[in-house]
């Protein structure tokens, strides 16, 4: 499976991808890392692993039209066949949705469909689950469809909210999660095991090796 990664920030989710791969736990490989922020830490991370880096901003484009053909573009040129959100923070076009229709995902860093949606990005996920009361919080996988946040839940796993938390603290306890919680996600992608139905989606085990009598 050829990923591009899309990342706007450290890129902490993209290393534990690139991790993954190394390890042999993920049988892929980054073809391209995306940013639309040239000194975005996960473009020095494509850099240093030696993954071309692609600087893709609207800004620099005289229409979404030229924006979109490039996104497209560069991930033609590499072959993409799938594509990983990890901390991007722009909405990605509907030509590119449609194009790469249930292969695009992202990770979110609380328990979807709730802290979801517009706004609900970074330490603002954690202030909201806080102030909530939530006694658990988490992170989701999930396919990414033309709305925020809202496209099926390809898996998802739980922290509890610790006494004395604050969002920082939260924060950190879920990014953990999310590097083991991404490179699986990805892993059943890339073996073929998830089936997706509309706004559901499920990951079929893994097979068992049987021992031979
Ligand atoms: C993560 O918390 C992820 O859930 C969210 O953005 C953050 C990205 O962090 N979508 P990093 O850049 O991967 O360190």
């Amino acid at each position: 499976m050829n990923i591009a990664v899309f990342a706007s920030g450290r890129g902490s989710n993209f290393e534990a991808i690139l991790t993954a791969i190394k390890r042999g736990t993920l049988p892929a490989r980054v073809v391209v890392l995306v940013s639309n922020k040239l000194n975005a830490g996960a473009m020095e991370l494509a850099r240093s692993h030696g993954i071309p880096a692609a600087h893709i901003s609207e800004k620099r484009f005289s229409s979404e039209e030229e924006y979109v053909e490039s996104l497209l573009s560069v991930l033609q040129q590499h072959h993409t066949d799938f594509i990983a959100l990890a901390g991007y923070l722009k909405k990605i076009p509907r030509r590119v949705v449609e194009r790469f229709r249930h292969k695009i995902v992202n990770i979110h860093p609380a328990l979807l469909p709730k802290f979801g949606g517009p706004g609900m990005y970074g330490i603002h996920v954690h202030e909201a689950v806080l102030a909530a009361g939530e006694t658990t919080s988490g992170a989701t996988v999930h396919i990414v469809d033309e709305e925020y946040d809202r496209g099926a839940i390809v898996l998802q796993r739980t922290v509890n909210v610790i006494p004395g938390d604050t969002p920082e603290t939260l924060a950190a306890r879920v990014l953990t999660l999310e590097h083991e919680l991404y490179p699986e996600a990805l892993r059943a992608f890339a073996e073929g095991r998830v089936d997706i139905n509309g706004t559901e989606a499920w990951i079929r085990p893994a097979a068992s090796h049987r021992q031979s009598t």
